[in-house]
């Protein structure tokens, strides 16, 4: 029975491979190189997708792949209520706040919040009963309230090092995030033995990242 996991190019897929690889999991070419999109493995029941970050929860809701590797933030936005979330890999940790210029004035009327994540935004303030209205960017949030696009952004801060280069401050935190393994809901029923042995070496693999005993190896993926 082959399993398909989806992974998205960038930080998510650095911080994946190692822990894949720490499972005896390895890609037949590297992902970051390769123009190809469906990646066999050495284990010839588990293939690999490459995808946008965002696409994840869809491909997996969808079934187009059992399993995927997706931010908290993501699938915040997405909803993904067709999903299983069984684990928390503990990878691209950062928090996802609202951030305003140093010196913005206190929020009056109804604020603009440019952000990647519109309904988070929309959620975070409907919660506080505030009413806004949400700019969607793709990119480059801290630049809005330096150029009076916004009053406020909604975006991920880690380091905090390109919201203090661009002058903003954290004001609300919304979340804590990091990267979750997903499991479209037919395969963890059809594919029940094969999804659970990935899951339970996984979680095995992230608990020893953290220091605690890795489980011992099982054959297959
Ligand atoms: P794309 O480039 O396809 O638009 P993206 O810019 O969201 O996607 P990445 O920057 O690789 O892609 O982010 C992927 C995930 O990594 C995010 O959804 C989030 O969960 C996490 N992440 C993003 N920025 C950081 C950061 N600065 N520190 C830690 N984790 C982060
Ligand atoms: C992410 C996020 C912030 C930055 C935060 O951007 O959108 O801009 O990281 O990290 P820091 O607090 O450590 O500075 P990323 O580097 O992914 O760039 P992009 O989303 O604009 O491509």
């Amino acid at each position: 029975m082959v399993l398909t996991l989806a992974l998205s190019k960038g930080r998510i897929l650095d911080d994946t491979l190692p822990l894949l690889a720490g499972l005896g999991i390895v890609p037949e070419v590297d992902p970051e190189s390769s123009r190809k999109l469906v990646l066999g493995t050495n284990h010839p029941d588990l293939r690999l997708l490459v995808l946008r970050a965002q696409d994840v929860p869809t491909f997996v809701e969808h079934g187009a792949a059992d399993l995927g590797v997706a931010g908290k933030d993501v699938l915040m936005e997405h909803g993904a209520a067709g999903l299983y979330e069984p684990l928390d890999l503990g990878i691209a940790r950062c928090r996802i706040m609202v951030a305003a210029r140093a010196d913005a004035p206190p929020i009056v009327g109804r604020p603009r919040v440019a952000t990647k994540y519109p309904m988070i935004a929309r959620r975070h303030f409907a919660a506080k009963g505030v009413q806004v209205e949400v700019i969607k960017l793709y990119g480059s949030m801290e630049l809005a309230p330096l150029v009076g696009l916004a009053d406020r952004i909604v975006d991920l801060v880690d380091t905090g090092k390109t919201l203090e280069a661009n002058g903003l401050v954290e004001v609300e935190h919304i979340a804590d995030i990091s990267s979750r393994l997903v499991v479209n809901k037919a395969s963890m029923k059809m594919k029940h033995a094969a999804v659970r042995d990935l899951i339970s070496r996984l979680a095995g693999a992230v608990g020893a990242e953290h220091g605690r005993p890795r489980r011992a190896a099982v054959g297959s993926v």
